[in-house]
């Protein structure tokens, strides 16, 4: 299966970087591109190196590492495509490669970390490390300055996609402020629902607000201070900001064992922590939560970013044991770990995408973060039930939680052959 998973990379690897998946995403994807990285990279350093460096080629003057590099102009099999999102309205985005609008979780400071943990004594990674070093800082610092404009250290996303969690519940509520006028909407067409069982993706009336929150942003070059001023959507993310917070983490350590410079990013790291615990705990639920910054209230869910903050080690012991009971409980009455949203809601939905189904690089981080508190059983489920996923139903982008169903299915949801499925699967296999 090894094997298999690294078949699948090679299959996916296009010009310098590696596609998701094809048709269904034949671009360069920002997290999945970390995720892929960190993987691959235990066995083929130099691609993963170059999958990086190909990442960085699309940052922004302002800093910013867009969701999506367009690498390729001819694809027509996915929307919205490079001339629908129009990113050189910013001065700062460059001609080539085109690219989206908005960002991505922040992750290749840890990924980078993961690389020089596998292979320490590699001349070409340390070279590359202090080329790179500098262009992470530099997207951490877009973060701190274009989106955090209270300076908590906490920053904003004014787009669901940035999450990386789509179609998740959690953003139902602001989406549902947006008053959609049809004849204010460009017109356009989705790709997905011809490639992806419709009853596995977002609904129209969700990708209706997409396309408007696009726009909003094209509107205003996507600048985040002008869009912050008007965007019905505004929100400070618990799992964006832990993965930020842990890849200021790893790159302090990093500059501190080659002599780089980490000063700026030790201050904003403090405040970042000083703040997270305080904005984003909730202790009725037990878990971390969002926080709405339109109406200045946490978004009260129990859903999978509220777990990720473990893998940045921000719970202390009796917060992260809550999280750890919370995890078993769900084990104990017939699901995979970790269903994405809350079993219990309404809104659970195991099958669709991101309102309740199992995500492999989510499993990935949420293991490690187990480990580090020293909840070796949970941890071992969270490995093993993806694994045991894998092995039943393919290499797909996301799969059922339900064990029950699970019995009656052939195959995962979405995307066949998915890189970061491949990946998430040989790093869990080869370290712990
Ligand atoms: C979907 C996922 C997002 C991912 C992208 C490419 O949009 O929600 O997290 O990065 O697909 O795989």
């Amino acid at each position: 299966m090894q094997t298999r998973a690294l078949d699948i990379i090679r299959g996916n690897w296009r010009n310098g970087f590696t596609i998701p998946t094809s048709k269904l995403y034949p671009f360069q994807w920002l997290w999945d591109s970390g995720f892929v990285a960190m993987g691959n990279g235990i066995y083929n350093l130099p691609q993963a190196i170059e999958e990086i460096d190909k990442m960085f080629s699309g940052q922004w003057a302002n800093g910013m590492v867009p969701h999506i590099l367009f690498h390729s102009e001819k694809e027509s099999t996915y929307f919205p495509n490079f001339d629908f999102w129009n990113s050189n309205v910013n001065p700062g985005a460059p001609l080539f490669p085109k690219s989206s609008g908005i960002t991505q979780p922040p992750v290749f400071g840890f990924v980078l970390k993961a690389l020089l943990e596998n292979h320490p004594d590699d001349e070409s990674l340390k070279e590359f490390t202090k080329k790179i070093f500098p262009k992470i800082k530099a997207f951490h610092k877009f973060l701190y300055t274009y989106r955090d404009h209270n300076r908590e250290g906490l920053f904003h996303i004014f787009h669901p996609w940035e999450s990386g969690r789509d179609n998740s519940p959690i953003w139902d509520n602001s989406l549902d402020r947006i008053v959609i006028d049809k004849k204010r909407l460009p017109e356009y067409t989705r790709r997905d629902t011809n490639l992806a069982d419709a009853s596995e993706r977002p609904t129209t009336d969700q990708y209706n607000r997409y396309v408007y929150l696009l726009e909003l942003g094209k509107k205003y070059r996507y600048d985040g201070k002008e869009i912050a001023k008007e965007s019905p959507f505004l929100i400070q993310d618990s799992m964006m900001n832990a993965i930020l917070i842990k890849s200021n983490d790893s790159l302090i350590e990093i500059a501190s064992d080659l002599k780089l410079d980490a000063g700026q990013i030790k201050e904003w790291q403090q405040l970042s922590k000083s703040n997270y615990d305080q904005k984003f705990w909730n202790e009725d639920l037990g878990l971390y939560v969002g926080y709405d910054l339109r109406n200045d209230k946490q978004m009260l869910h129990r859903e999978i970013g509220g777990i990720a903050p473990l893998f940045a080690q921000i719970p202390d012991q009796e917060k992260a044991s809550r999280i750890n009971d919370y995890l078993k409980s769900i084990a104990e009455r017939g699901y995979y770990l970790c269903p994405s949203y809350d079993v219990d809601s309404p809104n659970f939905d195991s099958k669709r995408y991101w309102r309740g189904p199992i995500w492999p690089q989510m499993n990935w981080m949420i293991y490690k973060g187990l480990l580090h508190y020293n909840f070796a059983d949970t941890a071992d489920i969270v490995k093993n039930d993806l694994i045991t996923l894998i092995h039943k139903l393919g290499f797909y982008e996301y799969f059922e939680a339900q064990k029950e169903l699970v019995e009656t299915l052939q195959k995962g949801y979405g995307g066949n052959n998915f890189s970061w499925t491949a990946s998430s699967y040989i790093h869990l296999n080869s370290i712990t």
